[in-house]
């Protein structure tokens, strides 16, 4: 998870207590620095996530210092030596991956928090890309999961692993906002919008704030508008430096229809609460707590 969400103490908390922690993607200098401090806080093996429109060759050269590299959003293909997961929102993208060297794929369902690839409910996807892919080929299931009892689930349904976000953003360790784990804790339900794609015009699920109430009518994706806008602007947006990114959306409000996908971190003026995304996936209405990373981890294992 980007945007300051999984940094080093989650995702070495993560790993110490026997998950895989990932860290999010960041400027390559912050990245690096990231992945020291993890590797200072745990000896066990940390993945990094690059998300392919924002990912530059100083990103890989750090992806490929950590254990694995997990991608997400873009045509899948191999550009470094180690393990390497790519997020899929299709069987086709999966089978796209195998064929360019993917070591395995995390099938993500519509259920998800965060930007959503695909449209199918996670075990659904999971089915048909176990019948595209074989038995054999290592295939990780995201969305929806929290408990114990959703990692059975996914597993009986022929998952290798469960991938979480929504339940670690509300972690301890996680780098959202205290008010955004509080806005998560008391939330019921999601948006799928597009609103918050002011620099990256996709779809992504978030809970609702004073600028989806403003500006998500009967269509959630957002005024037709302010989409067309962000599709114009993406090319120029996308390239500005992540620095100055953040100033920008400290300054957004929610009666100014220009919001990027900088979820509000620590530290975030609390005015972010209302004007930036608030990413949680459907599994946010089941879940009420803020929690430590490592219980988190063994309540997941139930009794394994
Ligand atoms: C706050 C947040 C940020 C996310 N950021 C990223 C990201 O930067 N890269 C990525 O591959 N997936 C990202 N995701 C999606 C997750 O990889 C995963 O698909 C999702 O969290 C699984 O669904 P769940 O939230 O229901 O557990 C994010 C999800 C959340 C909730």
């Amino acid at each position: 998870m980007g945007g300051g969400i999984a940094t080093h103490e989650l995702a070495a908390a993560v790993s110490e207590a026997g998950g895989l922690g990932t860290l999010g993607i960041a400027d390559p200098r912050t990245l690096r620095q990231e992945l020291g401090a993890a590797r200072r806080l745990t000896g066990r093996p940390i993945a990094v996530n690059l998300l392919l429109p924002f990912a530059r060759s100083s990103h890989w050269a750090v992806a490929d210092e950590a254990d694995a590299v997990v991608t997400f959003w873009g045509r899948p293909r191999r550009r470094s030596e180690g393990a390497w997961l790519h997020q899929c929102g299709s069987v086709e993208e999966a089978l796209e991956a195998r064929a360019e060297g993917a070591d395995g794929v995390i099938v993500q369902g519509i259920e998800a928090g965060g930007h959503v690839r695909g449209h199918w409910p996670a075990l659904e996807l999971l089915a048909q890309a176990r019948a595209a892919l074989g038995s054999e080929f290592p295939v990780l299931v995201a969305g929806g999961i929290a408990t114990a009892a959703d990692v059975e689930k996914a597993l009986a349904a022929g998952a290798d692993a469960a991938v979480l976000g929504t339940r670690f953003v509300m972690s301890e360790e996680s780098g959202a906002h205290d008010g955004y784990k509080r806005r998560l804790a008391a939330a019921s339900h999601t948006h799928l919008t597009e609103l918050f794609g002011s620099g990256w015009p996709a779809p992504h699920r978030v809970v609702p704030n004073a600028a989806t109430d403003r500006w998500l009518g009967r269509d959630e994706r957002g005024p037709s508008l302010v989409r067309a806008a962000n599709r114009a602007a993406a090319p120029f947006l996308a390239r500005l430096p992540s620095s100055v990114a953040l100033r920008l959306a400290a300054a957004q409000r929610s009666s100014v229809p220009l919001f990027g996908p900088a979820p509000p971190s620590r530290g975030a003026p609390e005015a972010m609460l209302d004007a930036a995304p608030l990413y949680a996936g459907e599994t946010v209405a089941r879940i009420d707590d803020v929690r430590p990373a490592a219980e988190v981890v063994a309540g997941l294992a139930g009794g394994h």
